[in-house]
């Protein structure tokens, strides 16, 4: 099939921008959206068939393999988006740090001088992550407009966390040591990863996802003053370079979403990154992140994924919940601009039909009923 043949749904006359889209841009909308944050992957039985013969990066490198595992959970469970099957630490060999997953991220090397930051590299996308890319353009053929395609990347400073502690942490100490103690070093490598970052997620939007997200989960480590000196201008960098190039692209409206973990204390301030949707976690109710967020942009979020290992009726009344706190509900259809997803990734340990009984149950709560 020729490559032009699959054309953006958005610049079909006539048709519709599917309904996570229109959600995205807080329009009006005949029910509310639902997909879930990490929803290919451990939970499924399908995800671990696959993992039994590739390993995750294998499965992340091979075009026909991070399609079917993208799917995997579309079929299954009937989400009203795809989210590319990949991880934000996927750009990181291009940048001269490789990684391996078992199954928590484990860098080759940590960046933690002046010298370090030097030998990092912005990479091309093209050269370092074309699978990345091709298996966006084999997702849209595959996908042929059923659900939209969401691409992402970490944001900056997630990037730069990881590439300086080198795994997981608690306490985030070589990387507070950076920050508070080599500011110059730090603002280096901060500058680095903006670049890339910005680079990469522009081209997953150029190869044709339909809306682009940037997952920070780790700037909640940080209180309000830092977060706005340091952590949102980074993000909003990035999110001008990825409209330049959805405009490019003739969708100056594609939707971009900003995803802080534990970012209650602040969310007021994410209004300044620019982006259209707002991933909130479960730390903060909708009506109060409405509240502090204000009207113009829309959320995305909050259940605690910790609730889908409950009961079906708990599961049931946690949802309805949340979709009252956003402002909709049985008698009064879907909230303008709310798209229902967990607060954080689902765990692994989540009943499949849980997860399907969350998305159904989405589904009727808030379907407008003739
Ligand atoms: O949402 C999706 O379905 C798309 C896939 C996706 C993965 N990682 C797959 C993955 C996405 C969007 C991510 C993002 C990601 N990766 C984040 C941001 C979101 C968040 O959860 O805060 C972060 C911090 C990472 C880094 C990372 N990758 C960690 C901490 C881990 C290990 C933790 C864990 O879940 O075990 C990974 C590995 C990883 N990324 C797996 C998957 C499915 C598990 C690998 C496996 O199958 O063995």
């Amino acid at each position: 099939m020729p490559e032009s043949s699959v054309a953006p749904q958005h610049t079909k006359p006539g048709v519709a921008d599917p309904l996570f889209v229109r959600a995205c841009r807080s329009e009006a909308i005949e029910r509310t959206p639902i997909w879930i944050m990490r929803q290919a992957g451990r939970y499924l039985p399908e995800y671990r068939a696959l993992r039994e013969r590739y390993d995750f990066l294998t499965s992340c490198r091979t075009p026909e393999l991070a399609c079917e595992i993208t799917l995997q959970p579309v079929r299954r469970l009937g989400v009203d988006a795809a989210i590319l099957f990949s991880d934000i630490l996927v750009p990181l060999p291009g940048m001269g740090v490789d990684v391996a997953f078992n199954p928590g991220p484990q860098l080759a090397r940590t960046i933690r001088s002046a010298d370090d930051v030097r030998r990092l590299r912005v990479p091309d996308p093209a050269e370092s992550t074309g699978y990345v890319l091709d298996a966006i353009r084999l997702l849209r053929r595959e996908l042929a407009g059923t659900v939209p395609l969401i691409g992402f990347a970490g944001a900056p400073l997630t990037m730069a966390a990881y590439l300086v502690e080198g795994g997981a942490t608690k306490s985030f100490e070589a990387f507070k040591r950076l920050l508070f103690g080599a500011p110059a070093t730090a603002e280096a490598l901060l500058r680095v990863c903006t670049e890339t970052v910005a680079a990469y997620l522009s081209a997953q939007v150029e190869a044709g996802a339909q809306a682009a997200m940037l997952f920070d989960t780790w700037a909640g480590q940080f209180g309000p003053r830092d977060v706005e000196a340091t952590v949102l201008p980074r993000v909003r960098d990035v999110v001008d370079a990825v409209r330049r190039a959805a405009v490019a692209r003739g969708v100056p409206d594609l939707p971009i979403i900003y995803y802080a973990g534990e970012a209650a204390g602040w969310l007021s301030a994410c209004r300044t990154t620019g982006a259209d949707v707002i991933g909130v976690d479960w730390r903060i109710g909708l009506d109060a992140a409405r509240a502090s967020l204000g009207e113009g942009v829309a959320l995305q979020g909050n259940l605690d994924p910790g609730i889908l290992l409950g009961e079906p009726t708990i599961i049931r009344r946690e949802a309805a919940r949340v979709i009252a706190e956003a402002g909709g509900g049985p008698g009064r259809g879907p909230a303008r601009g709310h798209i229902f997803n967990l607060g954080h990734g689902i765990l692994p340990s989540t009943p499949p039909d849980h997860a399907k009984l969350l998305v159904d149950t989405v589904r009727e709560l808030t379907e407008v009923t003739r």
